[in-house]
């Protein structure tokens, strides 16, 4: 692990350096310390991809034997943009004066150079460790570069049920842990997403109900935390459950995208349990904009599962009428769930800066952000922080229980 600076070592982190993901913040040190998404393979096709990463600008490529490649974007020549680069003899060649670069960032040629020259040699270009597992693809921005941490085998990209996917990457131009903490936040499933469908289903008696909210319940796991949102069951002795993780550094795992989102039988589901992993992956590109990479992995019996979900999607327009005087930006929002979350969390500003007056229906919040804080100062400290996987569970699948459907009361 990597050294702690003196400086840093004295002072203690607060929810407002969770936003900050800059080179040399304590959030962005901590984040840099696990494989982050930064990509899908079938989008990187045989020409570089511009990609802002943590406020750093890079370039995203596979050379001609399909070796992934992650390198600084400027060129360290004289700073041209790799994005134009051209992709040949075992590297990437900037267009301006050739010089080319293999996946390492090492300097192969520097055709104006004199033939005898040793410069080639002596200039290595910044450059991260990639990785690609199930069609994402993982970059290691961290500390220990030539020997980084395991890439966690995540349960949706490595063990597939017979129907999976990748969504196509979403753009949000708001701070990522506006997105993040929004699902340590259950209360606005019962009340922003009540226009979009939530507590009118079924099911379990209209679960997220405006009036009759579930009980919220926030565990914390190794992982980073659990959502245990619950409701008497059917029969005595039973309950409804509706869980959601989330997972450090940056993983939302929703679990009921059957009896929401797709809006299937929920009598006919409810005992068997949600059968569809769905994993959100958050990657800041900077303090105001992240990308968000979405798995999915379905192993019930619906036929064409993803398909049916698209098209229920599709169909998710705002109900809301627009006057034509109503010039605000996010307008119309009710009736479409993202459009929800993206103008509420979009409008929020920046933790740490705006003003917050917290509720007893914040404590999954105020909890999430300590358990943030305590992994970024033990990552700091050089210690393992919560979602990242020592040697022995690197070799295991990993997984987030997200529970949803009827189960016998746990008496505890
Ligand atoms: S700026 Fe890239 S080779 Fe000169
Ligand atoms: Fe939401």
């Amino acid at each position: 692990m990597a050294k702690v600076s003196a400086k840093r070592k004295n002072k203690s982190v607060t929810v407002a350096d969770i936003p900050h993901v800059g080179p040399g913040t304590p959030c962005g040190d901590w984040f840099r310390r696990y494989w982050v998404v930064v990509g899908i393979a079938r989008d990187l096709y045989d020409i570089p991809q511009a990609v802002k990463v943590f406020g750093e600008a890079l370039v995203l490529f596979r050379d001609e034997f399909g070796k992934l490649g992650l390198l600084g974007l400027h060129c360290p020549h004289r700073g041209t943009s790799l994005e134009y680069a051209d992709i040949e003899c075992g590297g990437i060649r900037c267009p301006y004066h050739g010089w080319l670069f293999d996946v390492s960032g090492q300097c192969l040629e520097m055709p104006a150079e004199p033939k005898d020259s040793k410069f080639p040699q002596k200039v290595k270009h910044l450059s991260y460790p990639v990785q690609e597992q199930g069609g994402l693809i993982f970059a290691y921005m961290g500390p220990d570069r030539d020997d980084p941490p395991a890439l966690p085998k995540y349960g949706p990209l490595v063990d597939r049920g017979s129907q999976w996917q990748i969504e196509p990457v979403r753009h949000a131009d708001y701070n990522w842990f506006n997105f993040f903490e929004n699902s340590a936040d259950p209360a606005h499933v019962c009340i922003l997403h009540r226009h979009a469908g939530y507590g009118q289903q079924s099911w379990g008696n209209q679960f997220f109900s405006y009036t009759e909210m579930p009980h919220f319940e926030f565990v914390e796991m190794d992982y980073g935390m659990k959502v245990v949102m619950t409701k008497p069951g059917p029969k005595p002795g039973t309950e409804f459950v509706d869980e959601m993780s989330l997972a450090l550094p940056s993983i939302v795992q929703v679990g009921d995208t059957e009896f929401v989102h797709a809006k299937m039988d929920a009598a006919a589901l409810i005992e068997e349990g949600s059968q569809c992993e769905h994993w959100m992956f958050v990657t800041p590109n900077d303090d105001e904009h992240f990308m968000l990479f979405t798995a999915d992995n379905y192993k019930g019996p619906e036929a064409n599962f993803f398909e049916k979900l698209k098209a229920l999607r599709e169909k998710e327009a705002p109900v809301q009428e627009v006057m034509p005087y109503d010039k605000r930006q996010f307008m119309p929002y009710k009736g479409n769930i993202r459009k929800e979350d993206l103008m509420t969390q979009g409008t929020q500003g920046l933790l740490g800066e705006r003003s917050e007056q917290l509720s007893v229906s914040d404590r999954g919040v105020i909890k999430f952000r300590k358990i943030v804080v305590d992994a970024i100062e033990t990552g700091l400290r050089g210690g393992r922080p919560k979602g990242m996987v020592d040697k022995k569970q690197a070799t295991e699948i990993y997984r987030l229980d997200t529970r949803v459907g009827v189960r016998v009361i746990i008496k505890n």
